[in-house]
Order: structure tokens, then C-alpha cells, then sequence
């Protein structure tokens, strides 16, 4: 097991090298996107694995079958992490990743593939990948959570930029026509309203008992002991499950438990200097 300490940078953002290299993140800014894909787009944190589930048993109307036999990477690869070259492409393709726009627009400029931009609160992004960074062992040392906010607030944790990520892809709105934004909370709040935005985005109507269907193995404990879902399919030496599940809390609001009066304050600051107005499917 090489790499796990490993960091490419690049165009100034940090990636962990045991899944990016850098031919692998330059291939990807000049991936021939066809109109047929389907593109799952976040920051880290956000609802990435919960929509793969979603687009997985959208397509399979409401059956978990592929969704539990099938791994979450393999049915939806990242296009940026070294392996995607070698995944088999279903039909339509569903692609994952956590590349910012400035980045990735230039490749889906002129293509009419669908994509959908998962975002969350990013008091809760922070908490979590705070967390995450606890049992990932391909991601440096979480520290203190002060330093890891700062850091966060910054931009310079791995993955970049929280700010720039959010902006760049929710200003895409006004202009790209496939593009579907859709929020973690709206996920959570309205589990039935959100499958039907996204199966009638990507044209694939479903009955009330398929959304039903999609509603119950997407849920949070469905996919907690979902082996396909949950990463623990990943070895120890990668994500040290005793030290925490990737599957964690699924909840709104979880950063009270964790920021202080004074991190919430700084937090306000910051967030609104760099966000002149608010974006679009951003609550805090
Ligand atoms: P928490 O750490 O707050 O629990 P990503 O897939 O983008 O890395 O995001 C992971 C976060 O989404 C984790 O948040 C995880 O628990 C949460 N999550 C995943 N599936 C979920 C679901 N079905 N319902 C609610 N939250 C979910």
C-alpha cells in the first residue's frame, strides 16, 4: 500500500495521492463528457455518496439490487482518482467528482450532460470532514478543530477552497441549462421531493411506489449497513473504521455540538467577507 501520505498539488489545490495523480486530475480536465452522462458534482461532505445513491436506484427504479451489490465507486467513479480510466462505463454514465468549476467547466462546456451540484451547510461540511479526517489515513492529521476551521475558512484544506467550490458551480445556474442544484437539507427534510426533482431532471419518471422505494434504501440506516455504501469495504490501512464511520450522524445542525460561541463568530465573519451574497441553495 503506497501513497497514503502522499499530497498532489494541483493548479494550487491539494489532493490525496493515493487516489490522484497528477496525469490522472489533467486527464480529467479533458474528458470528453458525452450528453448522456449524468455528473455528480460536490464539495467533500456535502451528499456525495447519498446522491450516488439516489441517481443508482433512480435508475433502477426504486430496486436496491445494484445499489447493494454494486460498490459506490464502481457504479459511480470519481473522474478525477487514478482508477476511473479502467472503470466500466455503464449506460448512461454516472461520474463523481469534487473538482471545482474553474477547473471542470472548460471540459462540460458544450456538452449536455446532466449535472447535478450537491451543497450543505458548510458549518456542517467543516464538522464532518473534520471527522472524516479523523479515520481517513490518506488525509493529513485533523489537529485541533480551531486550526482545522481555520484552515477550512482558508481554503487550504485538501480539496480546496469551500468558497470557491460553491461559487463557481452555483454561478453556472443563470447560465448552464443542465445543471441541477439541490441541497443536502432539502435531501433530508424532503426525502420524496428531492428524488422526484432528480429523476424528472434526468428524465426518468418513477411511479409513487418506486419513489417510495428510493425513499426507504437511500434512507440513512439503510445505507449505514449498506456495505456498498459505507466504506467499510475499504481496508483498515486506508479508513480506520475504529476510529470512526464514514456514515456518521446524517443530521442538520450538528456543528452546534461542535463550534464555540467565538468559532461560530469568526465563522460569520469570514463566510460573509468572502461571500459577498449569500448563494443560491446555501443556508446556514
Ligand atoms: P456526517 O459526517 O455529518 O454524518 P460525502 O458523501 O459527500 O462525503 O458526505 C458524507 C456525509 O453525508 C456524512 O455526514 C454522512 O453521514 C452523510 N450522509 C450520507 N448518506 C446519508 C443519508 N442517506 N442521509 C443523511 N446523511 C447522509
Amino acid at each position: 500500500m503506497a501513497r497514503l501520505d502522499v499530497i498532489e498539488t494541483f493548479h494550487g489545490i491539494l489532493f490525496p495521492g493515493h487516489l490522484h495523480t497528477q496525469d490522472s486530475l489533467q486527464l480529467a480536465l479533458k474528458f470528453p463528457f458525452q450528453d448522456t452522462d449524468i455528473v455528480i458534482v460536490s464539495y467533500p461532505k456535502s451528499g456525495t455518496t447519498w446522491m450516488q445513491e439516489i441517481v443508482t436506484l433512480i435508475s433502477s427504479k426504486g430496486d436496491p439490487h445494484v445499489s447493494q451489490t454494486v460498490p459506490n465507486w464502481a457504479r459511480a467513479p470519481w473522474l478525477e482518482h487514478h482508477y476511473f480510466a479502467e472503470t466500466s462505463p455503464t449506460t448512461p454514465r454516472v461520474i463523481t467528482t469534487h473538482l471545482p468549476h474553474h477547473l471542470l467547466g472548460p471540459a462540460l462546456q458544450g456538452s449536455k450532460a446532466k449535472v447535478i451540484y450537491v451543497s450543505r451547510n458548510p458549518k456542517d461540511v467543516v464538522v464532518s470532514f473534520y471527522h472524516f479526517h479523523k479515520m481517513a489515513n490518506f488525509l493529513p492529521e485533523a489537529g485541533s478543530f480551531s486550526e482545522f476551521l481555520k484552515q477550512f475558512l482558508e481554503g487550504t484544506l485538501h480539496y480546496g477552497s469551500w468558497f470557491d467550490h460553491i461559487k463557481g458551480w452555483t454561478s453556472q445556474t443563470g447560465t448552464m441549462n443542465n445543471l441541477l442544484p439541490i441541497t443536502y437539507e432539502e435531501m433530508l427534510l424532503d426525502p420524496h421531493g428531492a428524488i422526484k426533482r432528480v429523476s424528472s431532471y434526468l428524465q426518468s419518471p418513477l411511479l409513487e411506489d418506486e419513489v417510495n422505494n428510493c425513499v426507504k434504501h437511500c434512507s440513512f440506516s439503510s445505507m449505514k449497513s449498506n456495505k456498498m455504501a459505507n466504506y467499510s469495504l475499504v481496508s483498515q490501512e486506508i479508513m480506520d473504521h475504529s476510529k470512526g464511520s464514514f456514515m456518521r450522524k446524517g443530521e442538520i445542525g450538528d456543528w452546534k455540538n461542535m463550534f464555540t460561541e467565538e468559532q461560530n463568530q469568526y465563522f460569520e465573519s469570514i463566510f460573509k467577507s468572502k461571500i459577498e451574497e449569500e448563494p443560491k441553495n446555501t443556508t446556514l
